[in-house]
């Protein structure tokens, strides 16, 4: 299996870096820097894509800056609508499968029950995004929709990793400088640690190889998903299960701060946010029969520096032969 993977220097890129060479099937992955490959620049990507011919391109680069996106949508715009819908175009035109990622905030967060409690989206609800990330992400989907191309579109939320920027590294940095913190608290969803994604990314790939036949796969399974941990926090609340591992596991090198929750309107951002980013993964236990870790599972294991796999994963049944170039 021939892979493009974008985005290596990003969190789930680089995740997927180092699991996809321990699928089962042979995987020739060819992985480019944006110094080679500038998802922005359409002739490029176009060029990239022919040359290597792909059976799967792998896509989770993205213009992930959500307020700076605010005054730059046309930039946000190229990298995460159109760049995905000329993957989907050449996939098409190829006979290849496409696995982009998406995020919960293609959604208005304001889904709840009849007392207030919030719900967590499924794939069939409307979207509304509320800021410009989520309205170019959400034209990303639209359009690899409509190119009839084999596609999974996987939907995920607060990402975070041991590696690039996110607010698992912001915390502990901001842990180790002062004493006390205040953290939105009234912002709700599930962090995901870039390794599972990697991980549940991969098992599924482990099935599409180990499928008789690759159309019917795509066929079959197919479409829209929301991959996720389970569980449920906010802001604060993960800050504070950071911070609490860290400083049991002594690495703070000082004592903890206080950590203090306020609400999102005392800590004014560009971009609007959802109140209510849970996504249901449903839809993806039935299809894949993956299960899902509680998210503080997956948070210690990153805490712990330690790679995660699914449970009896598929991608782990046999010795490594892939290779990335
Ligand atoms: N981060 C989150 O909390 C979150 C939440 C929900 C969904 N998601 C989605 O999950 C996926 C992975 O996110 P992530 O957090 O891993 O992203 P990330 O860490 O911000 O990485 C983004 C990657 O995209 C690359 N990229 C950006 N613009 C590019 C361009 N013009 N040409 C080539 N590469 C470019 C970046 O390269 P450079 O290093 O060169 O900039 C980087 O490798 C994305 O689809 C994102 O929308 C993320």
């Amino acid at each position: 299996m021939r892979i493009l993977l974008t985005g290596t220097s990003g969190q789930l890129g680089n995740a997927l870096l180092s699991h996809l060479p321990r699928l089962p099937a042979t995987a020739v992955v060819h992985a480019p820097q944006r110094a080679k490959l500038d998802l922005s620049n359409a002739t490029q990507l176009r060029q990239c894509i022919t040359d290597f011919k792909p059976d799967l391109i792998i896509n989770p680069a993205a213009y992930t800056a959500v307020d700076l996106a605010e005054s730059e949508a046309e930039k946000a715009h190229a990298i995460n609508a159109i760049a995905p819908a000329i993957m989907a175009e050449e996939a098409r035109k190829l006979g290849a499968g496409l696995i982009h990622y998406s995020t919960d905030y293609v959604f208005s967060g304001d889904k709840s029950d009849a007392e207030g409690n919030w719900q967590a989206y499924t794939e069939a609800d409307a979207t509304g995004p509320l800021n410009v990330y989520g309205q170019t992400k959400l034209a990303g989907e639209q359009a690899i929709v409509a190119s009839g191309c084999q596609h999974l579109i996987l939907r995920t939320s607060w990402v975070y990793s041991n590696f690039g920027k996110n607010f698992f590294l912001t915390m502990l940095k901001l842990a180790r400088e002062r004493d006390q913190l205040r953290v939105v608290n009234d912002q709700w969803g599930t962090p995901n640690s870039a390794d599972w994604l990697a991980a549940a990314t991969c098992e599924i790939l482990a099935q599409l190889q180990q499928a008789n036949d690759a159309v019917t796969w795509w066929q079959e399974f197919g479409g829209v998903y929301h991959l996720s941990a389970s569980g449920k926090t906010n802001w604060f609340a993960f800050a504070t299960a950071i911070i609490e591992l860290a400083d049991q596991q002594n690495k703070l090198g000082k004592a903890a701060p206080q950590i203090s929750g306020i609400p999102a309107s005392e800590y004014p951002v560009p971009a609007r946010r959802p109140h209510n980013s849970l996504l249901s993964t449903e839809k993806l236990q039935t299809a894949f029969g993956l299960s899902i870790p509680d998210w503080r599972i997956t948070l210690d294991a990153c805490m712990q520096g330690v790679q995660l796999s699914v449970s009896e994963p598929l991608y782990l049944t046999t010795q490594a032969q892939g290779q990335a170039k």
